[in-house]
């Protein structure tokens, strides 16, 4: 018995790095998955998926093409029946400090992490919800894939780091409006080995083979598919910091102080007051990603 045993998933960008573990992890666990990429790497992971006793199908679909994207929610149902699970994972980098990027750069990082998450997840939402109008209760799922830089921002990643809040603000939008017809909606930040990350010395592997590989794709993968299965059915709208063994909470929408005075403030008692807003961790910007 798997976690995932007839479920239904599109794992976009799944033709290497996180999306390739992610659709190993899901398909083991008894998942029919969709393959998404650009490139003939999916057929590659079809390939392993198949050999190892599971099912899966490659699709080519840009993910931040609304019409190729409404076609790969089409191909789930129409190959296997259903659809369960989307885990939006789809991602591209064009790194410059802000004062160098141009506009194709910040374009085309926007567009395949933002309109690429809302593309997938719209399709599936109209799908979901005529399923549930029409008496289906079965739980559904959305695991997109923000990044600690979208979290706490990150110099010479302005594009990036833009697109991956603004996933955390839509993870929230779609917890909300899609949670009345039983879909969760969730998000991870993960870290690992992939081409993204593969010439940083920070995430080479162990030396030796035998210390556990904190960096692996393959650790991020269990949390999400822990996220897709039936037993994460009343965890919906958060956020998951994913490094090696460790899974932080991260929680979005807190308001840490306040003053209040209850008319207009002046510049004067602003000036005056805002010490009581900042408290003991004062006005500095906060660390850049999760210690560790
Ligand atoms: N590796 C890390 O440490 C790390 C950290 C934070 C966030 N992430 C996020 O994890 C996700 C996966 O990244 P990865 O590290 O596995 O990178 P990767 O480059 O190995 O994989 C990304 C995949 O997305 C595919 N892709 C790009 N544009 C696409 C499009 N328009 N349509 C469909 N597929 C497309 C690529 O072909 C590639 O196979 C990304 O969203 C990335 O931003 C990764």
């Amino acid at each position: 018995m798997g976690a995932l045993d007839g479920k239904v998933a599109i794992v976009t960008g799944a033709g290497r790095g996180l999306g390739r573990a992610h659709s190993l992890t899901m398909a083991a666990e008894g998942a029919k998955v969709v393959v998404n990429d650009l490139g003939d790497e999916a057929e590659a992971v079809v390939a392993e998926i198949e050999a190892a006793g599971g099912e899966a199908v490659a699709n080519h679909a840009s993910v931040s093409d609304w019409e190729a994207t409404e076609a790969l929610v089409a191909q789930a149902v129409d190959t296997y029946g259903d659809l369960h699970v989307v885990v939006n994972n789809a991602g591209i980098l064009r790194d410059k400090m802000s004062f160098n990027m141009d506009e194709s750069d910040w374009d085309a990082v926007v567009d395949v992490h933002l309109k690429g998450h809302f593309c997938v997840s719209r399709h599936a939402g109209v799908y979901w919800r005529n399923q549930a109008k029409a008496g289906a209760t079965v739980g559904r799922r959305i695991v997109n894939t923000s990044s600690e830089a979208g979290l706490f921002g990150s110099a010479g990643q302005a594009n990036y780091a833009a697109a991956k809040a603004g996933i955390i603000g839509l993870t929230l939008v779609f917890a909300r409006e899609y949670g009345r017809f039983g879909v969760t909606a969730n998000a991870i930040a993960p870290r690992a080995r992939t081409r993204m990350t593969e010439d940083i010395e920070f995430f080479k592997a162990p030396e030796g083979g035998e210390d556990f590989d904190r960096f692996a794709p393959e650790n991020v993968s269990s949390i999400v598919a822990w996220l897709a299965s039936d037993a994460a059915a009343d965890i919906s709208g958060q956020v998951f910091i994913v490094i090696g063994g460790d899974v932080h909470l991260f929680r979005p929408p807190a308001v840490e102080a306040a003053i209040k005075k209850g008319e207009r403030w002046s510049i004067d008692e602003l000036v005056a007051s805002s010490g009581e807003l900042f408290g003991d961790k004062g006005p500095g910007l906060p660390p850049m990603a999760v210690p560790g």
